[in-house]
């Protein structure tokens, strides 16, 4: 499939110009996904603001592949760069999946525990709005709507939503990306890994920061490290979640 009705030169929108995706394909870091779904991929890493780079989202597409990940939970999804490829992973397998997409796009509730005055300004006056707006219009574009569900609110309110027998121990996948603060990164691990299922994969984004280590103390606590990258563009690790461990070490 080729995404957004790409067929020609031409410019299809103010989004995304197929010599563009042409050219990132070109530069595609070396991975076992389909042509299609690379493709797929492609597109909305240039038509969506984030910080996933392409070798973080072919990794997380092809776990989601690789487990069959019919219910996934993105925390912070800002652009939705990050989110799309396990949207798009799901639907290359012909699921019938949802990914909940949380993030409250506010500026007060991005800096309200802090991470370096740096980050905060930055998160304090960024137009999360125009953000959100371009998100919804890719997934309009993409009929994602009925896959990609967002839940706009604080990761604190989602997570209480959340803690309904229906989800508990239910989700495949949770891509942890929102605030980055010790306490607020610390808080989303404890209440969020409680909803995977037993073997279910925590994707956590930017092992590197200093104000991670709590979270990542915790996660090595309840799961077994399965994956880890440090690279030039970012990192992240993903830990493969013991029911029993997170029950007994996040409630
Ligand atoms: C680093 S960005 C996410 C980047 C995205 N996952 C990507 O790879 O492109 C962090 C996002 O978390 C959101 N966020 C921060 N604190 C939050 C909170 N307490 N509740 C909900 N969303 C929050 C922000 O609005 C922002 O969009």
């Amino acid at each position: 499939m080729v995404s957004l009705g790409i067929s020609s030169d031409d410019d299809i929108d103010a989004m995304v110009r197929i010599d563009q995706v042409n050219d990132l394909i070109a530069s595609w870091p070396k991975c076992d996904l389909p042509e299609e779904l690379i493709r797929d991929i492609a597109v909305s890493q240039i038509a969506l603001a984030g910080w996933c780079w392409p070798a973080k989202a072919s990794w997380i597409a092809q776990a989601v592949l690789s487990i069959h990940a019919s219910l996934c939970v993105e925390i912070g999804v800002y652009g939705g760069r990050s989110i799309a490829p396990m949207a798009l992973a799901q639907r290359h397998l012909g699921i019938q999946g949802k990914v909940f997409a949380v993030d409250a796009w506010d500026n007060d509730i991005a800096v309200e525990t802090p991470t370096t005055q740096e980050n905060d300004k930055w998160w304090g006056t960024e137009d999360l709005t125009a953000v959100k707006d371009r998100f919804t219009s890719y997934l309009l574009r993409e009929h994602l709507t009925d896959r990609i569900r967002i839940a706009e609110m604080a990761s604190d309110d989602a997570a209480r939503c959340f803690a309904s027998p229906r989800f508990r121990n239910k989700v495949d996948l949770i891509h942890i990306d929102g605030s980055h603060s010790e306490e607020q990164a610390f808080k989303d691990v404890k209440a969020w890994a409680p909803l995977l299922r037993h073997g279910g994969l925590l994707v956590m984004d930017d092992i590197a920061w200093e104000t991670l280590g709590p979270s990542i103390q915790l996660l090595n606590k309840i799961g077994d490290l399965v994956y880890e990258e440090r690279s030039e563009p970012g990192s992240f690790a993903a830990f493969c979640i013991d029911q029993a461990k997170a029950s007994a070490f996040c409630n």
